[in-house]
């Protein structure tokens, strides 16, 4: 029988002081929600329900298809959102694993445990459990005198002998659907918050005689419920640890842990080394033995091999193998360098596409440009893209070889040849035939250009 899932994300997140649901609340760079789903997906093959409530219309908007989703209209409780979501599972669904949205450090080998347990004990619902320092907020697992489970006694409710026990419930939990959904029809909201408790649910089976199993987890922190801006920051850290360890076994050498920001996501190759300052966002993938940072920001870009960036930006770009980045160069979503390609000191390139062995080394702007190979870009050349009254942005193309003296205006739509030259200062506004020498104000094409004028 195919386990099903339902993950918990309607409740009102009060702790977050946040206008934002509390499970859109990114950790890693992603909503907590969908890093719980990913770990739920990867462990579950059945049907996955979603509740939501609380800024429900915000939350359906990120999930995934594949999910359904279940509405409930006032946060009741846990109890309440597991009832919301029975109603999309089938009488004869497997065994239901619950999730609580706010626990994004969840792992699939973890919710695979607590199935395996469920599905071997044969138990009627299975919980798992946890030895903790400080048990603060968290649900009190009471046990007889035997060691045999009892209950599950939430903090508001706890005598003080019961505040004491260590023992928590992680609330991670697996139920047979049919009895669940029978012992939740009996569930009462008589308790310290007048809540209806998911919780609840395993005394009431086990007082029925059926049987309740346990689980207990070494990997606390791996459910560690996100309730608070201080638990948020603290599951970021731990996430931000996992991921560095995780580059750092592969063959990445990090400089500084404590300054070197990746989300989850990222891939690095070996031997290559991230140094102070360096933030890698999702979508980046770097290769082999490139030196990035100090103080790099990349977000959504492919670097290739023995790549160096430092002090720079780049935004959803494809930077070519041996090329150098920086110091403050700027590439902006759709810029394509090819090999050997050097971008220097504040130049920002834009949905610009760069061939083999060119460098754009000084205060330069390129925009909607296609430069060919080996072309030298001077020191403050500009292609001015967007005209005075017009909408839209013009191309620019500068050809093979192509020597931009420094200072050069492209006004756009322009064409440099192969071979061309520009003078120092010169507003180049028409196209320049390969092999020429353009310049002044507007550019006038004056001679051929001699060998040595190439770059
Ligand atoms: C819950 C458990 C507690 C456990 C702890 C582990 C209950 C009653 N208590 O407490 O035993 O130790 O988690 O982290 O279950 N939610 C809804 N609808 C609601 C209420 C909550 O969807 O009406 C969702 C929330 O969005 C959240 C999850 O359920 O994702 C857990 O709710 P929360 O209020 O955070 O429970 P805790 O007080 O942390
Ligand atoms: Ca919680």
């Amino acid at each position: 029988m195919h386990p099903a899932a339902v993950v918990l994300a309607a409740g009102l997140g009060k702790r977050m002081r946040s206008s934002l649901p509390k499970v859109l609340h990114p950790v890693g760079g992603r909503p907590m929600v969908l890093r719980v789903l990913e770990a739920v997906q990867a462990a579950v093959s059945g049907p996955v329900v979603v509740v939501v409530g609380h800024g429900g219309e915000r939350v359906e908007q990120v999930l995934p298809p594949a999910v359904q989703v279940a509405r409930q209209s006032r946060p009741l409780g846990t109890g309440d959102a597991v009832r919301c979501a029975l109603e999309f599972l089938p009488e004869a669904a497997g065994p239901v694993l619950v999730v609580y949205g706010d626990t994004p450090l969840v792992r699939p080998e973890v919710l695979r445990k607590v199935l395996e347990t469920h599905r071997e004990g044969g138990f009627t619902a299975t919980l798992a459990v946890a030895e903790v320092e400080d048990p603060t907020g968290l649900g009190r697992v009471l046990r007889d005198a035997h060691g045999h489970f009892h209950g599950v006694v939430e903090e508001a409710d706890c005598t003080p002998e019961q505040r004491a026990v260590r023992e928590v419930n992680t609330g991670l939990c697996c139920f047979e659907v049919k009895a669940l959904r029978q012992a939740l029809e009996r569930l009462q909201p008589d308790n310290a918050q007048g809540e209806y408790y998911l919780t609840d649910v395993f005394r009431l089976l086990r007082e029925s005689g059926l049987r309740v199993g346990t689980v207990r987890l070494e990997e606390v922190r791996d459910l560690m419920g996100v309730n608070s801006r201080r638990e948020l920051a603290a599951a970021e850290a731990e996430l931000r640890r996992r991921t560095l360890e995780r580059l750092m076994d592969l063959g990445v050498t990090i400089l500084d842990p404590a300054t070197t920001y990746v989300a989850p996501e990222v891939e690095v190759g070996a031997d290559t080394v991230l140094l102070p300052f360096t933030v890698l966002e999702a979508g980046t993938v770097v290769g082999r033995e490139c030196t990035v940072g100090p103080g790099a920001h990349v977000r959504g870009s492919r670097i290739g091999d023995r790549v160096r960036v430092w002090w720079s930006v780049v935004e959803e770009s494809e930077v070519g193998d041996d090329c150098r980045i920086g110091p403050y160069a700027h590439l902006r979503p759709g810029t394509r360098l090819s090999r050997r390609v050097v971008v220097g000191n504040f130049a920002e390139l834009k949905n610009t596409t760069v061939g083999e062995d060119t460098k754009v080394q000084h205060v330069s702007y390129l925009g909607d440009a296609t430069v060919g190979r080996g072309v030298n870009v001077g020191a403050g050349t500009v292609t001015c893209n967007f005209k005075y009254g017009h909408p839209g942005k013009y191309p620019t193309v500068i050809e093979d070889g192509a020597f931009i003296g420094s200072d050069t205006m492209l006004n756009a739509p322009v064409r440099v040849g192969a071979g061309a030259v520009t003078g120092a200062g010169s507003v180049v506004t028409k196209d320049i035939p390969p092999g020429m020498v353009a310049v002044g104000v507007p550019a006038r094409v004056i001679r051929r250009a001699r060998r040595e004028e190439g770059p």
